[in-house]
């Protein structure tokens, strides 16, 4: 039996990689140019920092975190996103009293989710953390930066929904009257539902059940109970995306999953990918490290989803070949392969950002030139027992029909120099 991987928990093999780095590595510099620096965090963190951020009457709490007792019989879980561990490592270190922050993180997120296309178990996020904020500024900011990236990174038929969820007290107002409205219509409720009804009646307008829609349709929406300061701020961002020309919808229905937000949240959605359309979600989060033990800081952030940026990019461009080879050295006999060590070392040494592939494991010279061609190097430098006679290698293009030349050992050197700049 071969062995598997975990159900939702993919190898991403070479032939993605170049199109997932040339992507992270594109949102990097976008982010960078914004001022946000690198932080990295722990995969594990204890179980109760999540409860406590994510909220514990959430599906990512209730259902889907991989929670473990430790040796210690500690309860720790796998990171289910970075938001949580960003306010935790805020506080840890000290670097949210009195300051500001801009931070990004990425690496791999952990959720037990029914595997479908685009929604695995272990995925990648890129993440970025504005906190010590108050915004809306920056959540226009973090917004418009996204556009940027789209544009960049060609990627076409993103959507932005928006909407402000208030602050603490008027969500409560809100809380009430959802409490209220779901309960005059308990019959037309769904068990999962019922049971969020006194717990968390906000989660219930996340709910996926199509019975659910009509129901959830007619309920209140919280814009209509905002606050002055959100109201304010909440104009004031759409003021800065409409200057900055970035189109929107505002959809009152917009929660999100998970409960630390307040104000301003946020979607960019595609429909080209299915069911699994978010690609990039975020908010504003003022109240999650004062919960967490922390000083007040209002922050707002976002994360995006790598395997979808992935596949949206691979809608409309070409996949990113691997890395190949630029020259691969074909060798014959014990003496030449002695040589090609030396010459790929030598190679290397002087062009350091060209890769050199020497033949590894023998083979008669045709199935060495073979392994190039599938290597897709560029160029092939053969040293055959002939060459090493009148001490000359051949240089054999491997990209077109062009005729190899033999050139003298002295002379490869400015003959890579010549070829590759
Ligand atoms: P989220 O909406 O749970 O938010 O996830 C953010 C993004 O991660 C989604 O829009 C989606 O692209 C991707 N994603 C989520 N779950 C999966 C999955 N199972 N498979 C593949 N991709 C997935 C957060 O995680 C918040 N921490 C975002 C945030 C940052 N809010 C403030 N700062």
């Amino acid at each position: 039996m071969k062995p598997k991987t975990i159900r939702g928990m993919n190898d991403l093999l070479p032939d993605v990689i170049g199109t997932w780095r040339y992507l992270e590595q594109n949102v990097m510099k976008i982010v960078e140019s914004y001022g946000f620096n690198e932080i990295r965090l722990p995969l594990l963190e204890r179980t109760e920092l999540f409860k406590r951020s994510i909220g514990a009457d959430t599906d990512i709490v209730e259902k889907e975190m991989y929670t473990f007792k430790d040796r210690n019989d500690e309860s720790i879980t796998l990171r289910p996103e970075a938001t949580a561990s960003m306010v935790r490592a805020g506080i840890t270190n000290g670097l949210l009293h009195n300051q500001q922050q801009k931070l990004w993180t990425m690496g791999p997120m952990f959720r037990y989710e029914k595997p479908q296309k685009g929604r695995y178990r272990q995925f990648y996020q890129f993440n970025v953390e504005a906190m010590g904020y108050k915004g809306p500024d920056v959540d226009a900011e973090l917004i418009i930066m996204c556009a940027r990236i789209w544009k960049t990174l060609n990627l076409k038929n993103l959507r932005l929904e928006i909407n402000s969820l208030g602050n603490q007290e008027s969500r409560a107002i809100y809380r009430d009257q959802l409490i209220t409205y779901f309960s005059e219509h308990k019959s037309k409720l769904d068990q999962n539902s019922l049971d969020r009804l006194r717990s968390n009646p906000l989660r219930i307008l996340d709910s996926k059940n199509p019975e659910m829609v009509s129901i959830i349709k007619e309920a209140p929406v919280m814009l209509n109970y905002l606050d002055d300061e959100s109201e304010k701020d909440f104009n004031m961002l759409k003021h800065l995306l409409d200057n900055a020309g970035i189109k929107y919808t505002v959809n009152p229905r917009l929660v999100r999953g998970l409960d630390y937000y307040n104000k301003t949240v946020f979607e960019w959605i595609t429909e080209d990918l299915g069911a699994q359309g978010a690609v990039c979600s975020g908010g504003r989060y003022d109240g999650l490290a004062e919960k967490l033990g922390g000083r007040s800081t209002p922050a707002v952030g976002w994360a995006m989803g790598i395997e979808r940026l992935v596949s949206l990019y691979e809608i409309s461009n070409e996949r990113i070949a691997i890395a190949a080879p630029h020259i691969y050295i074909v060798t014959d006999g014990d003496i030449a392969l002695q040589k090609g060590f030396d010459l790929a070392e030598e190679l290397r040494e002087n062009f350091p950002t060209l890769r050199f592939k020497l033949n590894m494991g023998g083979g008669s010279f045709k199935s060495q030139l073979k392994r190039a061609d599938k290597s897709q190097a560029i160029y092939a430098i053969i040293i055959g027992q002939e060459e090493m006679e009148d001490n000359r290698v051949a240089l054999k293009p491997l990209r077109n029909n062009e005729d190899q030349v033999k050139i003298s050992f002295e002379n490869i050197l400015s003959e890579v120099k010549k070829i590759f700049g």
